[in-house]
């Protein structure tokens, strides 16, 4: 990998000095591309009416990587990753423009139904937010529109193997037929994994999904985006820089609307390339 030069830190510096008026000359440095890419976005800008929130944003999500988007509030993180599934068609003021592809498919292609798109890319959200059904309903319903099973054996199958993954069954088993709204928050949040692999899709995208649980519940969140990442490939928007550490391949640093850095993410807690990046993760602002 390419280290960074004492002067190429230090004219990135002098952009850290008024970020504010530097800002939208910011060009991507890392590794901000995949060999194996699952989704390819490239010159995604994203305005909110006349307010641009992303500004030429161009990024690959590995197959069966999981990337972490981090950065100060405010800065898109959210509004990107929702990108990825087309949950900003829901606001009216939003509009996209760019290239963004799940393998070679146009995800905005106007004949692209959104409802098998996002049984490809699931998300969970920072508040669970389970159905008002009972625990089995919650997992079952995604497979039931979807006609992923045509027996109640079948589909009772599908269930029990989600809540596995999602690392619940042993808490639930007994009360399926109870409301998925009486369980912990921890316990619902995992339900929502449940839901959301229930479907097999390719690509979980996840919005801040541990802020809301105790370090327990986290830390068995983490442990399952770890075993997902097998099998699935993971974009998970995090404020923190730990569990980015601890669950993610590569890093991606967004600064006002801007994509400022993509590395390993190792490099970017250790040895970060931008100045922007290294100001964030030692805390002048965030
Ligand atoms: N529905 C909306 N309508 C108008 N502006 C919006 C909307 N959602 C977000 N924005 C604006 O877009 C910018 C990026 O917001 P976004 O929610 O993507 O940031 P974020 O990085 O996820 O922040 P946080 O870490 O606080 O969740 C902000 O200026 C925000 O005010
Ligand atoms: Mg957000």
């Amino acid at each position: 990998m390419k280290e960074t030069s004492a002067a190429e830190k230090s004219a990135n510096i002098k952009q850290d000095s008024d970020i504010n008026q530097d800002i939208q000359n910011v060009q991507t440095v890392g590794t901000p591309f995949s060999d194996s890419a699952k989704m390819t976005m490239r010159n995604v800008d994203v305005f909110y009416g006349d307010k641009q929130a992303i500004h030429d944003v161009s990024l690959d999500i590995g197959k069966n990587e999981v990337v972490a988007m981090i950065g100060p509030s405010g800065c898109g993180k959210s509004t990107f990753l929702r990108c990825l599934n087309r949950m900003n068609d829901t606001i009216e003021s939003c509009k996209i423009t760019g290239e963004l592809k799940l393998e070679d498919r146009d995800i905005y292609h106007p004949k692209q139904d959104v409802v098998p798109l996002r049984a490809r890319v699931g998300m969970v959200f920072q508040k669970p937010n389970p159905f008002p059904k009972s625990i089995y309903d919650n997992v079952a319903y995604g497979p039931k529109v979807h006609g992923l099973a045509s027996r109640k054996s079948e589909l009772d199958e599908i269930v029990e193997h989600s809540l596995k993954r999602a690392g619940l069954w042993g808490e639930v088993k007994d009360r399926l037929s109870s409301p998925g709204t009486g369980l912990s928050g921890g316990q619902q949040q995992r339900l929502c994994i449940a839901r959301t692999i229930a479907v097999s899709p390719e690509v979980i995208l996840m919005d801040e999904p541990c802020s809301a649980l105790d370090p327990i519940a986290t830390a068995r969140i983490e442990e399952l985006i770890a075993e997902l990442s097998q099998n699935f490939t993971i974009a998970i928007v995090t404020h923190s820089m730990q569990q980015a550490a601890r669950v993610s391949h590569r890093t991606a640093y967004f600064h006002m609307g801007k994509l400022v850095e993509v590395n390993a993410t190792q490099r970017v807690f250790t040895n970060p390339e931008h100045a922007l990046t290294e100001a964030y993760i030692t805390g002048r602002f965030g």
